[in-house]
Parts: structure tokens; C-alpha cells; sequence
């Protein structure tokens, strides 16, 4: 298959793969992928010494009232579990000594660059399985109950303390009437008090349950992603489909008089397969779509355009900018462009580094830099440097 290039700059803030981090408890990101993701959780204590935290509680807090901003309220009392989905205002939020209720604010990273930055440190994962950051805060005995995710997870404590207890759960089944996802038989097996700077992988499906410890609890979530497969044919066939444009009829000119006539006739059933088989021998297409799905911008993300005029100089991308690339092809938020030779190393160079410097973009090609300049203008890249 066809080998990522050598980029002369490394992946932008990602650890290089055989390199032992502070942020894996010492393992490498090779040894953490081989040995743990996956796998079985790991537990690191000080995976980002003196880390601060990336935004005050008034800060998260003003965030929730954003409708831009997907968040939810969660409230444990006394008669059971109460959920309320966001915008949330300032006053719909219990006080902060009120024991047992958190705040889940999803996708910082879309809306600010330090939650954007931290994201990066974990790209030994392919963008592609990236997904975003949520950050929680809790008033004491805050959190959201035992449950388990479909996804891997980092867990990383920002303020405050969280006990978690966490187990390879059998019996998966839920709680019945709630308005979460909360286990009726949780069995923990192991129990982890996280500082400050800690930080606990979780593989999918192990189930946890984090209780805020004294307050003033926050959690960052390094969330990932993974296509689901029925899902992700149904968009990817449906991408193709629109691609290939074929509008050819299907015919039957032997069909004989029928006695069955809801019968459904067999060449029809030959036919329907026929086209599918015409859409999948697309190969291109194929990775056009698959790359057109996994960039696509989340929903309630939009871009602001560029208001100054473009000069070519070293850009970087925006944060909510998702570029890949395949052998053929470069993607850029839900986009596909067929790239070769010098302008598909610049793009997969753009895309790994998230930026180019500016001796790259003075190499650039007039085509190469056309889209670079469409990029700019609709605010996907903007310069490091004024013009
Ligand atoms: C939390 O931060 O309270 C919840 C995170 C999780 O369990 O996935
Ligand atoms: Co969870």
C-alpha cells in the first residue's frame, strides 16, 4: 500500500513514534499502540508535568451558553438522574457547592487554539481517528454515572480530583427510565485517584465511573472516532452515487405477462446488483468519497472568510480545518482534489504539519498555489505572519 512520505518537519506537536513520552508513563507511542490501544487501559501519572489548565470554570462555563456549542448539564439528586442539553445559561447552573452535578462542554478544540494544541499531542493516531475534546467540571461527587463508550478515551485530569473506577464490564445491560446511558450491575475492578496532570486510557467498552473528589473537579476527554460500517457505506454509497451521475434505465423488453404481479422480477434484482457493482469498481471514486466523509466539518462549524488579501507566505491551518490525504488525493474539509508529485508532497506536507513555512509555499506550484489562495479566502489556512 502506499507509504506516508518523509516530511522534512515533523507532525505538528504529535511525539515521534519510537521516542519514549512522559505522556505514555514512559512507553513510546509505538509500545502504547502495540501494547495498550485497543487493548487494556493505562494509567499515567504525571502524563503532562505542571500542566495548567487550559481555560477557567467561568470560561467553560461562558462557552455552554453558546449555541454554537454542544453541551450538556447533568444533575445526580437524591430521586435519580436529570439531564439538560445546552445552550445552558449561567443561572440554569446549580450552584458550585450544590454536591453531585457536572458540565460536559464538547468539542473545545473547535473553538479554542490551546484545546486545539493539546489535541495534537495525541496525533500517534491518525487524524482520521481523532475525534475532539470534551471537558467536564463537577461540583463535588459530580460525574455522570457507570457507564461505558463506544471509543477510546484519554481522560485527563485538569483541576481537582476524580476517582475512577473502572472494569472489562459483562453484563452491559442499563438502567432502565434514565435519561443517560448508566449500567444496573456495575463491577469495578480497579479504582484510580487522578491529580492533577494525570491521565487514564480507556479502550472502548470498558465501563467507568468518575466521581469528582472535594470540587472543583475538571476532566479533559482526548476523544476518538470510528466509522461504523453500515453507516459509513450508506455515505460513502451515497457520495458515489451522486459522483457516477449514470442515469441509465433499467429495461426489460422479454418480461412475459405475469400471474404474480407483485412478484419482484429477478432481472430487476440482477439489475440493482449490477449497479452496485458498477459504483464499488469505482476505486477512485471510492477514496474520494472515503476522504470527503472523514473530513467533513462537523455539523455547527462554519468558517470565517478571509478579509485581507491574499500574498503567498507561511500559513497554517485552522483549527477546525480537517486535511488528509490518500496516494491520489488530498481532502480538505469534505473536499477531494487528485494531487501528484511535487504539489501532492506540499499538500500531505500541509496536512501533517498542519502549516507550511514559507520557503515551502515560495516552491509552490501556480496550481498548487491557486488553492492555497481559494483555502485562504474561505478561511480554511490563514498566514502565521501578516502579509
Ligand atoms: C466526565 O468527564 O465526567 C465523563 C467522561 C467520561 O466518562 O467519558
Ligand atoms: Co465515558
Amino acid at each position: 500500500m502506499f507509504k506516508p512520505l518523509k516530511s522534512s518537519l515533523p507532525a505538528l506537536g504529535s511525539p515521534a513514534p519510537d521516542v519514549p513520552s512522559p505522556l505514555l508513563g514512559g512507553l513510546s507511542p509505538s509500545q502504547f499502540m502495540r501494547r495498550h490501544w485497543q487493548k487494556k487501559p493505562l494509567l499515567i501519572r504525571a502524563a503532562i508535568p505542571g500542566f495548567e489548565p487550559l481555560l477557567s470554570r467561568q470560561q467553560l462555563f461562558d462557552m455552554a451558553t453558546d449555541e454554537a456549542v454542544e453541551s450538556r448539564l447533568i444533575v445526580r439528586k437524591a430521586q435519580g438522574w436529570t439531564l439538560k442539553q445546552g445552550p445552558l445559561a449561567r443561572a440554569s447552573l446549580p450552584p458550585l457547592k450544590q454536591p453531585g452535578w457536572t458540565l460536559l462542554v464538547q468539542g473545545v478544540d473547535l473553538h479554542l487554539d490551546a484545546a486545539h494544541a493539546l489535541l495534537q499531542r495525541f496525533r500517534f493516531v491518525p487524524d482520521a481517528r481523532l475525534d475532539d475534546l470534551m471537558i467536564s467540571w463537577a461540583s463535588d461527587g459530580g460525574g455522570v454515572g457507570p457507564h461505558f463508550d463506544s471509543y477510546d478515551v484519554f481522560l485527563l485530569q485538569a483541576t481537582g480530583q476524580r476517582r475512577w473506577r473502572i472494569g472489562r464490564q459483562k453484563d452491559l445491560s442499563l438502567q432502565p427510565g434514565v435519561p443517560l446511558k448508566i449500567l444496573s450491575h456495575f463491577e469495578p475492578e480497579e479504582e484510580h485517584l487522578l491529580n492533577p496532570g494525570d491521565m487514564l486510557y480507556l479502550p472502548p467498552r470498558w465501563a467507568h465511573d468518575g466521581d469528582a473528589v472535594g470540587g472543583d473537579c475538571s476532566t479533559y476527554s482526548i476523544g476518538f472516532r470510528a466509522p461504523q460500517r453500515g453507516g459509513l457505506a450508506g455515505e460513502l454509497l451515497q457520495r458515489m452515487a451522486d459522483e457516477l451521475d449514470d442515469s441509465t434505465l433499467y429495461r426489460d423488453p422479454q418480461q412475459p405477462a405475469t400471474a404474480n404481479p407483485a412478484a419482484m422480477p429477478a432481472a430487476l434484482e440482477a439489475f440493482a446488483a449490477d449497479a452496485l457493482q458498477r459504483l464499488l469498481a469505482e476505486r477512485q471514486s471510492l477514496a474520494c468519497a472515503l476522504g470527503e466523509v472523514m473530513t467533513e466539518p462537523k455539523p455547527r462549524i462554519w468558517f470565517d472568510e478571509a478579509t485581507d488579501a491574499w500574498v503567498p507566505g507561511a500559513l497554517r491551518l485552522d483549527r477546525r480545518t480537517r486535511m488528509m490525504y490518500d496516494e491520489r488525493h488530498v481532502f480538505i474539509n469534505g473536499e477531494s482534489f487528485r494531487a501528484g508529485g511535487a504539489d501532492a508532497r506540499l499538500m500531505r506536507a500541509l496536512a501533517d504539519q498542519r502549516g507550511l513555512d514559507h520557503r515551502q509555499v515560495g516552491r509552490a506550484s501556480t496550481d498548487a498555489l491557486a488553492l492555497l489562495q481559494d483555502w485562504f479566502e474561505a478561511g480554511w489556512l490563514h498566514r502565521t505572519e501578516p502579509a
